[in-house]
């Protein structure tokens, strides 16, 4: 087991998963962000727990591309709200296929994750992992449109900003890594600690990805797009409690802020904290979800999930 070969199964199940062809268009938008690239963390940390608690790796790929199918499912629709153009480096799928086929293209993969992870062998565990699949989904869309909502308000609470993003980011991580536990039968604990584990690390994703989007370079998406739609992230939170004077405010949200503009920003967010005051929040998370880890026995797997823990809070896109 090494990561590489893991990553390597991944891409080829993907490939084999998505057969279809006719009509081209839906298909070639469907295929557009599969192969775009991507990290793969979710179906890498589905895998990896799987073989953490003793299971083989294969069993779980099943799990592991209807993951990656409903989170690439996101991120399309998700740029069709966040009106962003960019992804993985390339034009986002809406812009070159167009709205209708992409929302389109974002429900066949939705639809397709759901066929593939009925691939599971075990019936009893396939029915569970369904169900969780299910309900995780319902809870994306919950956060997604909380996130939403939260542009319009001038101020949101931390505790409701947690809340959204354990909904829309964290619950897809808490799924891969205690649904990799499940499939390799692992034991209650086992299932619990990984399920800790993915969930805390999700929490540390997403708040390190509200940073990159101010610090980022070269990140395949654009940088400052969360400052022109308004988005409440805990450094806009943090800031907003600190700051006497709010001047600021009026670039922010601003959807045709210039780039001298959301550079003020973003420089007024450094000087009062705020992207310091995410950073270390992302930190605490990560460490506790390294440290959910101490019960699992030493293995590679187990290794590799820590790292990943530690990649969520230093990479650079
Ligand atoms: C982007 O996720 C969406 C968020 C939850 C922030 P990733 O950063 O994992 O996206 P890819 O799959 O690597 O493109
Ligand atoms: C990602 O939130 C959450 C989902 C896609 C469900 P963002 O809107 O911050 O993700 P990016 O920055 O566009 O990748
Ligand atoms: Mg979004
Ligand atoms: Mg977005
Ligand atoms: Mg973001």
């Amino acid at each position: 087991m090494d990561i590489v070969e893991i990553k390597e199964a991944i891409d080829k199940a993907i490939e084999n998963y998505l057969y279809e062809k006719e009509p081209s268009n839906l298909y070639e938008a469907v295929k557009y962000l599969p192969f775009a690239g991507g990290k793969r963390l979710r179906p890498l940390i589905a895998c990896l727990a799987c073989e953490a608690v003793g299971g083989n790796f294969v069993n779980a790929l099943p799990l592991a591309v209807a993951l990656e199918l409903i989170h690439t499912f996101t991120l399309v629709h998700d740029d069709i709200m966040d009106k962003d153009e960019e992804r993985r480096g390339m034009p986002a799928v809406h812009v070159k296929f167009g709205e209708s086929t992409a929302i389109l293209a974002g429900d066949t993969l939705f639809a397709k994750a759901f066929e593939v992870a009925s691939a599971i062998k075990d019936a009893e565990i396939a029915k569970k992992i369904l169900r969780n699949l299910a309900i995780m989904a319902k809870e994306i869309c919950e956060g997604q449109q909380l996130d939403i909502e939260f542009e319009e308000m001038e101020y949101v609470e931390e505790s409701q900003f947690l809340e959204m993003i354990e909904k829309k980011t964290a619950r897809m991580f808490e799924q891969a890594a205690m649904g990799g536990a499940i499939v390799g039968r692992g034991k209650r604990e086992e299932i619990e600690a990984l399920q800790k584990y993915g969930l805390n690390l999700g929490m540390a994703f997403q708040i390190w990805d509200d940073c990159l989007d101010v610090i980022g370079k070269d990140i395949g998406k654009p940088v400052g797009s969360d400052i022109r739609e308004g988005k409440k992230t805990l450094l806009y939170i943090y800031a907003y409690e600190k700051a006497e004077n709010k001047e600021w405010l009026k670039y922010y949200g601003k959807e045709d802020a210039n780039d001298e503009e959301v550079q003020k920003i973003i420089k007024f967010f450094e000087e009062i904290g705020a992207i310091e005051y995410a950073k270390e929040k992302a930190r605490e998370y990560s460490k506790k979800a390294i440290d959910a880890l101490k019960i699992l026995p030493e293995s590679e797997a187990k290794k590799e999930l820590i790292k990943l823990s530690e990649f969520a809070i230093e990479r650079e896109k």
